[in-house]
């Protein structure tokens, strides 16, 4: 038996050279064991003859060492072996990897989207607390992956807090950035990090300004964020206190509601001409959720590398219109969900005036990360470019299909572009519906922010008054796909 200790749970190197060395030499997967230096040992298990220099080579495909890189950080104490047994069969069959059913195939895939999720999860729930003040201030942050993804995360922070030096650390390792370099030490006990200071104030006062009632769902929120996090997390203090006044606020959000009817209901067996809702529903290709961890890993186009998370749409899978922006902005990129920020809040009160109740309609973006340039502290939005654009559209087309909504709603030039696949302007096309080659009808008009920036008081009621007519023409609409069907 050949008896392999790695340097660290993440010496992915010292694996490779070891597997290189082992396959070269012809030794079975079945007589290698595993382990890292500081577990115990196998006492019991006789020690093969050191191995020969490893003579030759040969080739894995690039795919197999991207697998390999990501599936090793998993917290699985088989991997490694896992690792050397695919790396074994590859040499006999290149094509391995191709065979999705294949059950080490499908196991390794499983482990790499795992730590990939645990990479986002990371991304979006550390928080950082200010250790000092003013030119000695230093952020550190608390927490605890499930997976050793703090050096896999580490790029992202430094990329996104450049200009602040920082530590996250966690019971495995410890990553720092000094403006320079990121560097990692050791693991720490949690009675090394700082506990609350002003900066958790801040955040749990933002965190109740974009708390919508109507939108607190905790199953979901529990399923996004496990518990196990949110002891972390300075906000989760107010979840309690909030989620009990939401049904309240919720109740007087609707009572408030403009007197046209409330006719975005779910899809009815009788709402359907030809077939029943659960026939739709089966016929449905994708599930939202489903799509949703889908696109957590999203890779199509570079916007990922700086935005803090994926920004999924939000809402029924049975809504009968669909709602499209632009991108998420900051606000939405640090609390994952669409139209949280001002322009949110501009489109919800819009629909409330138009007589749409915003938890029965799907709210999507075009682009579903954040784009932005860095100016000191702040994040400048920025527009999304054509092929941004297109990369993401599959997502927006999977949220099409798994919806198949009656309408669709574009609001502003981006979501015009995606929705009808090319530059469509806005002024030539708003107010009517028009006809999409899939049958669904779509409405133009314009984006919220648009609203928020114009300077002139006047303008800005005169225009947002259009946008509410806007969304009472797309009210209209559904209210006759209704009774026509
Ligand atoms: N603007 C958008 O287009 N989408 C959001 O989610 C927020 C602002």
């Amino acid at each position: 038996m050949h008896h392999i200790t790695l340097d660290s749970e993440t010496d992915f190197d010292g694996w490779r050279k070891a597997a290189r060395a082992l396959a070269l030499n012809d030794v079975k997967p079945s007589d290698v064991t595993w382990r890292v230096a500081g577990d115990a040992p196998d006492l019991f298990e006789p020690t093969a003859p050191p191995l020969a220099p490893p003579h030759g080579t040969f080739n894995v495909p690039a795919k197999f060492v991207e697998l390999a890189e990501v599936s090793i950080l998993h917290r699985n104490p088989e991997r490694f072996a896992l690792l050397y047994r695919l790396l074994w069969r590859l040499r006999g069959n290149h094509d391995l990897l191709d065979i999705a059913t294949d059950p080490d195939v499908a196991e390794i895939a499983t482990m790499a989207k795992v730590v990939r999720r645990d990479e986002h999860k990371m991304h979006a729930l550390v928080r950082f607390r200010e250790v000092g003040r003013e030119q000695k201030s230093h952020f550190v942050a608390w927490f605890e992956p499930e997976h050793h993804v703090v050096e896999l995360a580490a790029p992202f922070f430094a990329r996104r807090f450049a200009d602040m030096p920082w530590s996250i650390l966690t019971p495995d390792v410890c990553a720092h950035w000094d403006g320079h370099a990121v560097s990692i030490t050791p693991g720490v006990a949690k009675s090394e990090a700082p506990t609350a200071d002003r900066l958790e104030e801040t955040w749990r006062r933002y965190y109740a300004s974009i708390f919508n009632p109507a939108r607190l769902k905790v199953q979901a929120m529990s399923k996004e964020m496990p518990r196990k996090y949110w002891r972390n997390l300075p906000e989760t203090s107010l979840i309690k206190p909030l989620s009990e006044g939401a049904e309240r606020t919720a109740s007087a959000m609707i009572a408030n509601a403009a007197v046209e009817p409330q006719w975005l209901e779910p899809l009815k067996e009788s709402d359907t001409a030809n077939g029943t809702a659960n026939e739709m529903a089966r016929k449905r290709p994708d599930d939202i959720e489903t799509l949703r961890e889908e696109a957590a890993d999203c890779r199509a186009c570079p916007l990922y590398k700086h935005a803090t998370q994926t920004v999924f749409g939000e809402g029924q899978q049975t809504a009968r219109i669909i709602l499209v922006g632009e991108q998420p902005g900051d606000k939405e990129d640090l609390a994952g969900k669409p139209f949280v920020g001002p322009a949110g809040q501009m489109l919800d009160r819009a629909l409330q005036e138009a007589g749409i109740d915003r938890r029965k309609v799907y709210v999507t973006n075009a682009v579903k990360h954040f784009k932005f340039v860095p100016r000191g502290k702040i994040r400048l939005h920025q527009k999304p470019t054509t092929p941004e654009i297109k990369a993401c559209r599959q997502w927006y087309e999977r949220e099409l299909a798994a919806i198949r909504p009656d309408l669709v709603v574009a609001m502003g030039a981006t979501a015009a572009q995606s929705v009808f696949g090319k530059i469509t302007p806005i002024n030539k096309n708003r107010g009517h519906p028009i006809d999409l080659s899939d049958g669904t009808r779509a409405l133009v008009t314009v984006h919220p922010s648009y609203l928020l920036r114009l300077p002139d008081a006047d303008a800005k009621a005169r225009e947002y008054r259009r946008f509410v007519d806007d969304l009472k023409i797309a009210a209209g609409l559904l209210r006759r796909s209704v009774h026509a069907a």
